[in-house]
């Protein structure tokens, strides 16, 4: 392919020198000039292991070259990748300024040519900026099919970009409407890049980023925090990365229930509580209670903006398949419907009222002394003919629930069930 590349900073430079050493014909666009005379000599216009050897085997084969020259890099290639910055205001706000010159440039060039051209976001931008710069610059030529526009977020790292940029870590590429990139692009993104539309692969950037910091973050206050009290941080961190089953997983990374239970709240207060103590600050640790409570809150403002009179729970403990209802959200849920006047059935098969024991006992005679009047051990008459289903687990067979809900209920999905859209209530997914 022809390619030209917007922007000769760390990712530009090394996206321009790998596409080169893959075959492709690159023209490398920057305004610095400094930038483009190093680049056309070959030379890295930042330090980055590996880089030199590609740029100059690129430049001595004729198919890496650079310029200021923005309109004839696009008149001169099928494809211009845009990797210039999107920094940071004084405000903390994305600055576009960058990308917006740059996109403007590009798409005027386009007008101009006689045969297709598309245009890859490679620059870090929030969800919906992809969508906005097409509408305010290129609606036209995207309409008359002269112009494809694709989000393809960069995951490299510096000092290992080259590597990274072979064998990239995570590959997805937005489109407008989510579909795959047709065939001429696949030698670009690869055979198995995950294919979303463009605010959805905005996000992932961000969201990559950010669980990249909570990382850190974490490690760090648990390391503080440890030596503090006389552990060694750093053999705790190891043996926890050995568990692979729920530590260094997918588990507990879906966005559902808030979390509950008698073991995580309970642990994190104990924790933070003695780390106070300890005057050791750990924000990131301080703050999982009050961020689960605000998750919390904002189901409870979901299910108030249904304006649904009858609420049905599907769950009550804090997980399937148990019958613990220690700090449950659902708990909280029930509670706080009942107070605004809700009819509030609940079905819960794991629940025998009987049976309740201890702690879990305590918990309904205190705060929900009349659950026995609101739980259904039938589960056509906890759904009823119409209202609210709050979904919080799986505690039924999808073919049970399809027997009885019916185009009367909406159906509130709090915890990922995607078998649940095929009922006929209309769906509504909690953070989805
Ligand atoms: N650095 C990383 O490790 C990394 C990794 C992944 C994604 N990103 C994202 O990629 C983007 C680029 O990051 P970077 O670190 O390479 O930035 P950088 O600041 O190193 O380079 C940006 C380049 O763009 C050039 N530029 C600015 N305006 C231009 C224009 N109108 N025409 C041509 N060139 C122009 C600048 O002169 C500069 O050389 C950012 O959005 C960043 O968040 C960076």
């Amino acid at each position: 392919m022809k390619v030209s590349v917007f922007g000769l900073g760390y990712v530009g430079a090394v996206t321009a020198g790998c596409l080169s050493a893959r075959g492709h014909s690159v023209v490398g666009v920057d305004v610095a000039p400094h930038k483009v005379e190093e680049l056309a000599r070959g030379k890295p216009p930042i330090i980055e292991p590996e880089l030199e050897a590609r740029l100059a085997t690129g430049v001595a084969s004729g198919r890496l070259r650079a310029t200021c020259d923005a309109a004839a890099a696009v008149a001169d290639t099928d494809l211009s990748l845009v990797c210039v910055g999107t920094p940071s205001t004084v405000s903390g706000a994305l600055d576009l300024g960058f990308v917006r010159q740059v996109t403007r440039e590009i798409i005027d060039a386009a007008h101009r040519k006689s045969t297709p051209h598309a245009l890859v976001f490679r620059s870090t931008m929030l969800p919906g900026s992809t969508r906005a710069l097409v509408a305010e610059f290129a609606a036209d030529i995207v309409a008359a099919g002269r112009l494809s526009v694709f989000y393809y977020p960069e995951f490299l790292r510096e000092g290992t970009a080259v590597k990274d940029f072979d064998q990239p870590s995570l590959a997805a590429v937005g489109s407008s409407d989510g579909s795959p990139p047709p065939p001429p692009f696949t030698e670009l993104f690869g055979e198995s890049v995950a294919a979303v539309d463009w605010e959805t692969a905005e996000m992932l950037k961000y969201a990559c980023n950010a669980f990249h910091a909570t990382k850190v973050t974490f490690a760090n206050e648990i390391g503080r925090l440890a030596r503090g009290l006389g552990v060694d941080g750093a053999a705790v961190m190891e043996i926890l990365c050995r568990d692979t089953r729920l530590n260094i997983s997918p588990y507990y990374l879906r966005p559902g229930n808030p979390f509950g239970g008698s073991c995580l709240p309970k642990d994190v207060r104990a924790l933070v509580n003695r780390a106070r103590q300890t005057g050791a600050s750990v924000p990131l640790l301080e703050n999982l209670l009050p961020s689960n409570e605000r998750h919390l809150h904002s189901l409870l403002e979901l299910i108030a903006s249904s304006h649904h009179h009858e609420i049905v729970l599907l769950g009550l403990s804090f997980k399937t398949n148990t019958d613990d209802l220690r700090e449950s959200a659902m708990v909280e849920v029930a509670q706080h419907c009942l107070g605004r006047g809700h009819a509030v059935r609940i079905f819960d098969p794991q629940l025998n009222l009987a049976a309740l024991v201890g702690a879990n006992k305590r918990v309904i005679d205190s705060r929900m002394p009349h659950l026995a009047s609101l739980l259904h051990p039938d589960l056509a008459s906890a759904i009823g003919t119409s209202g609210l289903i709050v979904v919080s687990q799986k505690c039924v067979a999808i073919d049970e629930l399809a027997r009885v809900v019916t185009d009367q209920h909406q159906i509130l999905d709090v915890n990922g069930w995607p078998d649940l859209r095929n009922l006929p209530a209309r769906y509504h997914g909690f953070c989805w």
